[in-house]
């Protein structure tokens, strides 16, 4: 596996499997890496002849007084990982390479990426025209034929969607199902900054997401009846949700009535930790123990 740094090099090195119009393959990450990252990984390694993992840790979609500073980092750790996958190049640039200096134009998804995650309360506008902004920086450096995206952050995949969709971007965006702890829990980097005590309240948003599933899947489709449900679970962990929301798996607008599929989307403060997680409702094969979803489609 090729460790690079630069954009050039990173072109350099790619160049051959271009003229072989060998397919190539995107996991874009932030590191630390867990079972969520490696399944990706390994998703492309099947589909690809060509796996490019990235790693870098974009400040531009931490709000100031986030975690940025904190944010969990081991390259060797995770250069190791990635390798253990079979990727082929770990591009890991430094912040001035991605961001030279005089660095002043944003990718903004304007109405998904207010919404949720977005909304002033959460983690503001900022944060999903940063992750815009730097998928669509890796999708021009790599232009991979696929890139990998998790479920767990759900709104994101939505957002890059569209942003694809809406600048003609030709790649393709695959998103893979969401890795779990065995109690639920969904993997995190962010699960590290957990106390026991923390952690042990963490499953409640699983849970949440569990019992709305056991609702639906039952045939209530009042949405206020599915979203008291899960309430009830974060009520009964004493966690108060940043917000807990029904919304459309379409294109995440508002809905009246739980029919065809619907996203039962969570987020949460564990102490300081915050923690989202999501669930597809109303899907045709979905079973109790399957709070995972996989969705893929080409191009527009
Ligand atoms: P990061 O949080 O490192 O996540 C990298 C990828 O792993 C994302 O697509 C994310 O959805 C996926 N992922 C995280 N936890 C997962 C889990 N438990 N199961 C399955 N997939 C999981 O998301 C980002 O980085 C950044 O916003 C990025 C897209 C790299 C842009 O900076």
């Amino acid at each position: 596996m090729r460790v690079v740094r630069t954009v050039a090099e990173l072109r350099g090195v790619l160049a051959p499997c271009r003229r072989d119009e060998a397919l190539v393959g995107l996991v874009p990450t932030m590191g630390a890496f867990h079972g969520g990252h490696l399944s990706l990984i390994r998703r492309a390694r099947a589909e690809c002849a060509v796996v490019v993992v990235s790693l870098f840790v974009n400040p531009a979609q931490f709000r100031s007084g986030e975690d940025l500073d904190g944010y969990p980092r081991d390259e060797a750790r995770d250069r190791a990982l990635a390798q253990a996958e079979g990727a082929d190049v770990l591009f890991a640039p430094d912040p001035a390479e991605v961001y030279p200096s005089g660095f002043q134009t944003a990718v903004e998804v304007s109405e998904l990426g207010r919404m949720l995650e977005g909304d002033e309360a959460g983690r503001g506008p900022s944060h999903l025209r940063g992750v815009a902004t730097v998928v669509t920086k890796l999708f021009n450096m790599v232009a991979p034929d696929i890139a990998y995206f998790g479920q767990k952050d759900a709104q994101q995949t939505y957002v890059i969607r569209r942003l694809v969709q809406d600048l003609d971007m030709p790649v393709r965006i695959a998103v893979g199902p969401t890795v779990r702890e065995a109690d639920g829990l969904a993997m995190s980097s962010r699960n590290v900054y957990l106390t026991p005590a923390e952690r042990h309240r963490a499953v409640a948003l699983s849970r949440a997401l569990r019992a709305g599933e056991a609702v639906a899947a039952a045939g209530e489709s009042d949405p206020a009846e599915v979203l008291a449900a899960a309430r009830a679970m974060l009520d009964a962990a004493g966690v108060e949700p940043e917000y807990l929301a029904l919304r459309s798996a379409a294109d995440l607008s508002q809905i009246e009535r739980v029919d065809g599929t619907a996203l039962l989307l969570v987020a949460a403060r564990i102490g300081r930790t915050r923690l989202i997680d999501n669930t597809l409702l109303g899907v045709p094969e979905a079973n109790p123990a399957s709070l995972a979803a996989e969705r893929e489609e080409a191009p527009a």
